[in-house]
């Protein structure tokens, strides 16, 4: 199975990007913490980061025939973005949302989230745990429609 996670704009700062709200965890931790979680699950990940919309919306494009899924934390585009919306929806991959912070304890306009239109799932608020439950949740719901696939085949 390989994943794709793609990480918006300001979270390359993760430690130095208000901690308080954040945490401590640099992005080079995280990035460190996906690899491990996938190593044990047998799973092949890429991470990509980008400050910037229209890359991002290369990338889910690009995702197409080369991923089984996509774990996504748009960071400030969730509450602006129907570009990357409409990619998720155009390459029709299962794609599980992730915020660190509890986005709807926070500022009124990062209460909406049009990516999570197009995905299967959101954890929201778990810190980086967050990446952890979308690459088991995303690796369950992949396995699962793989199986569906087969038995209506057969
Ligand atoms: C974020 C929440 C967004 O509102 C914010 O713009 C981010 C990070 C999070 O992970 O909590 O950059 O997506």
């Amino acid at each position: 199975m390989k994943l794709l996670v793609i990480n918006g704009p300001n979270l390359n700062l993760l430690g130095l990007r208000e901690p308080a709200i954040y945490g401590s965890t640099t992005y080079a931790q995280l990035q460190d913490f996906i690899q491990d979680i996938c190593a044990e699950e047998h799973i092949t990940v890429e991470i990509k980061q980008s400050n910037h919309e229209g890359i991002i919306v290369d990338m889910v494009q690009e995702a197409y025939g080369n991923f089984d899924g996509i774990i996504m934390n748009p960071a400030a585009y969730t509450h602006t973005s129907v570009a990357i919306l409409d990619a998720l929806k155009s390459v029709g991959l299962p794609a599980v949302e992730v915020h660190i912070s509890n986005i709807f304890e926070r500022e009124d306009f990062r209460h909406i989230s049009y990516p999570s239109k197009a995905c299967v799932k959101s954890f929201i608020g778990y810190g980086i745990e967050g990446y952890r439950k979308a690459i088991l949740f995303l690796k369950d719901y992949i396995n699962q429609n793989n199986k569906e696939k087969e038995a209506i085949k057969k």
